[in-house]
């Protein structure tokens, strides 16, 4: 199956749980409320869906910080409604993908407990990076690196020793060098397999593995050489999973969260014999500009081939700022390291750009990802009140980054006021609260709407999965004016994306399957895209 596998071509909707639909009234989502959804999903014609962690936790880091990696934390539910969702998701021809975090678990999992009521020195504490501090009375910690989420990467217990934590202090980093550690993921992956999920994503791939010794970064580190991420012996670690992965007669899959700096060490992720895919970053990252797209679609496409891996394509996720947003700015980039919270952005223009994004996504050959509320057209929420913020961030970042939770913000389903039937009525408010202005943009007032962004996202997935996903693994560009990009698949489909201020000729065609935007005597209009039937 390795050559032509369903997940080569994937559309994959991520469900950010907390947020998706909320079944008990508690106003956090849950399996309950997923459940209730699934038509919605199959309706809107993806063919898979990825959920973000669903385990034990206390929420520390949203579930990026598990307390049992096999049960079902109960504000989602029990392990009897996950077996059951799965069930019921594969009965509507979804596959589902969960979230893995191998390189943390939670400052509550029973081994960290351990290894603080240990002494120094104790093997309970060589599951985890334990190390004197430095200085006289080892006050100061062992090494210069600093957490992901701002502050110093390790925190002191009252034994003098400190730990390490690339994000949060309650997210204490495991030492995948430890035997036991590598023998418990490998059976986690056996028990989530056996209840049926169909593949992993793997979060903070890259970071399993340290360089031995823990070396300082020092002053002017190199991006691609960094001690704490990249290092050589993660692969090994990846060989052993998709052993497992393969033995299931139906294989399972990985996608991996691979945040680096060069393709060169990217790729290495994909090799036949690693992870299937990789979520293409440098796309989401780049400029909404011809020139940079058009060279990150040539690079994604010439890197995956190197090593026989479909690319992806994602816009938006749960870490990053809704691309609605992004696109309206005047520098469309994304950084993860500074988000520009608060730049001015034009809603119409960003909004317009993200239905050209749209259909430009999902016409590229391999898998795509949506993130929920990216078919609703949701813009990042840029005004949650700063004693409602919830995400890590804001408090390492001694408040000067607030952090990712305008881009988890719950979905707006139907009604005209919060919580936009997110929640059952008469239920707690939604753990984040939503933007009176979402009343335009609930699943329900956009159904009827031809132009709706969700109506545009179900007709791309229609006709995406009738005639895109058999055709090659590649694109042939077509000459096109300038600041325009145009593309073919196959004999038969071809692309257009018009990134300048005036409207477009589009090359000869003979129907027009879908526009972005409606086409003006003729012309595609500014920010608009369009496929054709050649
Ligand atoms: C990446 C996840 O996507 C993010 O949400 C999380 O905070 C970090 N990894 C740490 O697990």
């Amino acid at each position: 199956m390795a050559g032509n596998g369903w997940w080569r071509t994937a559309a994959i909707y991520q469900i950010y749980l907390r947020s998706f639909a909320d079944g008990d009234g508690d106003g956090v989502g849950d399996l309950a409320g997923l459940r209730s959804r699934l038509p919605y999903l199959r309706d809107l014609g993806v063919d898979a869906l990825w959920l973000t962690p669903w385990n034990v936790s206390p929420m520390a880091d949203g579930g990026y910080d598990v307390a049992d990696y096999r049960d079902i934390d109960p504000l989602f539910g029990t392990l009897a409604d996950a077996e059951r969702f799965l069930a019921e998701a594969h009965e509507q021809g979804l596959r589902v993908l969960v979230d893995l975090v191998p390189n943390h678990c939670s400052d509550a999992h029973p081994w960290f407990r351990a290894a603080l009521a240990a002494p120094p020195g104790d093997p309970a504490r060589e599951r985890f990076w334990f190390r004197p501090g430095r200085g006289p009375s080892g006050e100061r910690p062992p090494n210069d690196w600093r957490s992901y989420f701002g502050g110093p990467a390790w925190t002191r217990v009252a034994d003098g020793e400190w730990y390490l934590h690339m994000f949060a202090p309650q997210q204490p980093e495991l030492n995948w060098e430890h035997a036991g550690v590598r023998a418990e993921f490998e059976d986690v992956l056996r028990f989530w397999f056996d209840r049926g999920v169909d593949g992993f994503r793997i979060d903070v791939a890259h970071g399993l593995m340290k360089t031995p010794g823990l070396p300082d970064v020092g002053a002017a580190p190199d991006p691609a050489d960094l001690p704490y991420q990249d290092h050589e012996g993660v692969h090994e670690i990846y060989r052993a999973w998709r052993s497992i992965a393969d033995s299931y007669e139906d294989p399972r899959v990985f996608v991996g969260e691979v945040w680096l700096p060069t393709t060169a060490q990217f790729v290495r992720y994909l090799r036949p014999d690693e992870l299937h895919s990789a979520f293409n970053f440098e796309f989401l990252c780049c400029a909404w500009e011809p020139n940079a797209i058009r060279k990150t679609i040539d690079d994604t496409l010439d890197t995956h081939r190197l090593v026989g891996a479909p690319p992806t394509w994602v816009l938006s996720n749960h870490d990053t700022i809704r691309h609605v947003t992004r696109y309206g700015r005047e520098d469309t980039t994304f950084d993860l390291g500074n988000r520009r919270h608060g730049a001015f952005t034009d809603p119409a223009l960003g909004h317009r750009r993200a239905r050209a994004a749209a259909l430009l996504t999902l016409s590229l050959p391999g898998g795509v990802y949506v993130y929920q509320g990216d078919e609703l057209g949701l813009a990042e929420v840029e005004d949650i009140p700063l004693d409602r913020i919830q995400d890590p961030t804001w408090e390492r970042s001694e408040h000067t980054d607030r952090g990712r939770d305008g881009c988890r913000v719950p979905l707006p389903w139907s009604g005209t006021e919060p919580p936009f039937g997110f929640s059952p009525p008469g239920s707690a408010q939604p753990w984040l609260p939503q933007p009176p202005a979402w009343s335009t943009r609930t699943v329900e007032s956009q159904e009827p709407d031809a132009s709706s962004m969700l109506r545009l996202y179900r007709e791309a997935l229609a006709i995406r999965g009738e005639r895109l996903v058999t055709l090659p693994e590649s694109i042939t560009w077509l000459t096109s004016d300038d600041g325009v990009l145009s593309f073919r698949r196959g004999e038969n489909f071809a692309c257009v994306a018009n990134f300048t201020t005036t409207p477009a000729r589009l090359p000869a065609h003979t129907e027009l399957l879908l526009t972005s935007e409606p086409l003006a005597g003729g012309l595609l209009p500014a920010d608009g895209c369009a496929w054709l039937a050649l």
